[in-house]
């Protein structure tokens, strides 16, 4: 009992030490525990759902306490533009969690999505996007990649001849590979037991990454080190970065300068510049971490959009019917389609930004942190504060949306039918840490979901029930499993 007493008034004291100042100005939030801060009132499952609770009581800007962490929750549009775009640099941090270490990040640069904002995340941005940029250089378009995958695709869902299946592995896999030829010079077949295997994978290291324990992992990293608790916790995780090591592996042995096959080729050539290019961050590790993100960022995000996609034209059979007109009638049935297309299908194009909005697949984004001390309608905000957008509160933020609680392609279609974008729209973040793969993402959203509408209508199996609107949370917002039936046109 002694030592109960001892334990008490010593976190009593450490939370006293490490408790925030009192800032004046700093922004309302819940009442803060002793130790626990408001980790309360927060759900680690649906953190999104609890941050719509909040906003409603304590505004756009809130605080919320993890511990000792100070957090500060952005909602509804005019707030998170005003953050991320004008004054983005103040914004354009990342918090670097000890669990990292455990995820094989060396150090707090590397990497591109979790970098510190700096020198070095800068140079790896800059290269990655104009390497992705640049693909097409005498060898296949990041296009004529798309659209080869998407033949591949429907190729996939003609060998299930009508029966009832679950999209997902196909959709995931088609995607996949997409950005696996593109990083790594690599595709996998439909059904490969490794990749299904990397898949799975994949999924649980995202799950790991969700919740609860990771959060307070990050809180308390002394509990890092109680032995075999960090391999227990992440082993989706290093067995996702394992199998990146032997693709990395592969190339090496294969590699040659004079013939820059893909990403991969790409990093290991600028490796070989010395030690002005190391400390831009091109080393041995960072290759692993910066490929790694590309996938991790690239995959699960694309493909669970396209499933919604599939999921709402189940749901709204109407709309699908309008989007296949509006393919039959500038692509027609034999033509594959082009990214060219899209100017003239502002239905199609409406449709597709609206499953975006609606499926909301990165409710929280990534976690900012605060580069400098800042302010933010009115608001005193310290440099080194966990910064979360919550996207969610924008893309349904109901000051600027007609139905933001509906699926309604008309909110990107103006009087005359023509293709309107509500700057509001932002599934993919602003400002100088938005999202990187915009471009190939939205390239992959039309070229795949056009090729299907294309050459299938899809169809709620008869025994099935209707699919749940509301989606399941793990790191991002994904459907729940669904049964669907492709009906060749
Ligand atoms: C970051 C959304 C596809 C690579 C982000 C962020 C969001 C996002 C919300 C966080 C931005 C922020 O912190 O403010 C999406 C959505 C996608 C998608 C909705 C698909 C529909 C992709 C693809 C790639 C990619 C295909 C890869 C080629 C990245 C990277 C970052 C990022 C590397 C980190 C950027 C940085 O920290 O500088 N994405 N993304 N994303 N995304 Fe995407």
């Amino acid at each position: 009992s002694i030592l109960g007493v001892f334990l008490t008034v010593f976190t009593l004291l450490l939370d006293f030490m490490k408790r925030r100042k009192k800032w004046s100005h700093y922004p309302p939030g819940p009442v803060s525990l002793p130790f626990i801060g408001t980790m309360l009132y927060i759900d680690f499952r649906n953190p999104h759902l609890s941050f719509n609770q909040l906003h409603k009581k304590f505004g756009n800007v809130f605080h919320l306490q993890n511990c000792w962490s100070n957090l500060v929750v952005l909602n509804g549009y005019k707030t998170v533009k005003e953050a991320l775009v004008h004054r983005s640099e103040d914004f354009a941090d990342r918090p670097y969690f000890p669990v990292y270490e455990h995820l094989g990040y060396g150090n707090k640069s590397e990497g591109i999505a979790v970098a510190r904002y700096g020198h070095v995340w800068k140079e790896q941005r800059k290269f990655t996007l104009c390497t992705l940029r640049d693909f097409g250089m005498g060898k296949k378009s990041l296009e004529e990649r798309v659209a080869e995958e998407a033949g591949f695709l429907c190729s996939a869902i003609n060998s299930e001849e009508g029966r009832p299946f679950d999209l997902r592995f196909l959709v995931n896999n088609a995607v996949c590979n997409v950005i696996c030829t593109t990083v790594y010079g690599e595709r996998f077949d439909y059904g490969d037991e490794t990749f299904k295997k990397l898949l799975k994978l994949f999924e649980n290291s995202l799950n790991e990454e969700a919740g609860f324990l990771p959060q307070l992992l990050n809180e308390v990293p002394i509990l890092l080190r109680i032995p075999g608790l960090p391999q227990k916790v992440f082993q989706g995780q290093k067995a996702f970065m394992d199998f990146i090591d032997v693709l990395i592996e592969k190339h090496m042995e294969t590699w040659n300068p004079a013939y820059i096959r893909d990403f991969t080729d790409a990093f290991l050539k600028e490796m070989e510049k010395g030690k002005a290019a190391e400390e831009n961050g091109f080393t041995y590790n960072n290759l692993r971490l910066v490929t790694a993100d590309l996938f991790a960022a690239g995959s699960d995000t694309t493909s669970t959009t396209l499933r919604w996609a599939i999921l709402y034209m189940l749901l709204h059979p109407e709309v699908q019917s309008k989007v296949q007109a509006e393919i039959d009638n500038v692509i027609g049935k034999e033509r594959s389609p082009t990214m060219k297309d899209q100017v003239s299908m502002p239905y199609t194009n409406a449709v597709i930004h609206e499953v975006q909005r609606f499926g909301d697949v990165v409710p929280v984004g990534l976690p900012h942190r605060t580069y400098r001390d800042t302010e933010l309608q009115g608001f005193f905000i310290p440099k080194g504060t966990t910064i979360i957008t919550n996207l969610s509160s924008v893309l349904k933020d109901e000051t600027v949306w007609e139905k933001p609680n509906q699926f309604y392609p008309e909110h990107f279609l103006d009087a005359n039918g023509k293709f309107v974008k509500p700057e509001a729209f932002l599934p993919f973040s602003a400002g100088r840490r938005a999202c990187l793969g915009e471009q190939l993402a939205r390239m992959e959203l039309f070229i795949f979901f056009t090729t299907l509408l294309q050459k299938f209508t899809f169809v709620l199996p008869e025994d099935q029930p209707r699919p749940r609107q509301d989606g399941h949370f793990a790191l991002i917002n994904s459907p729940h499993p669904y049964l669907v039936q492709a009906v060749p046109r």
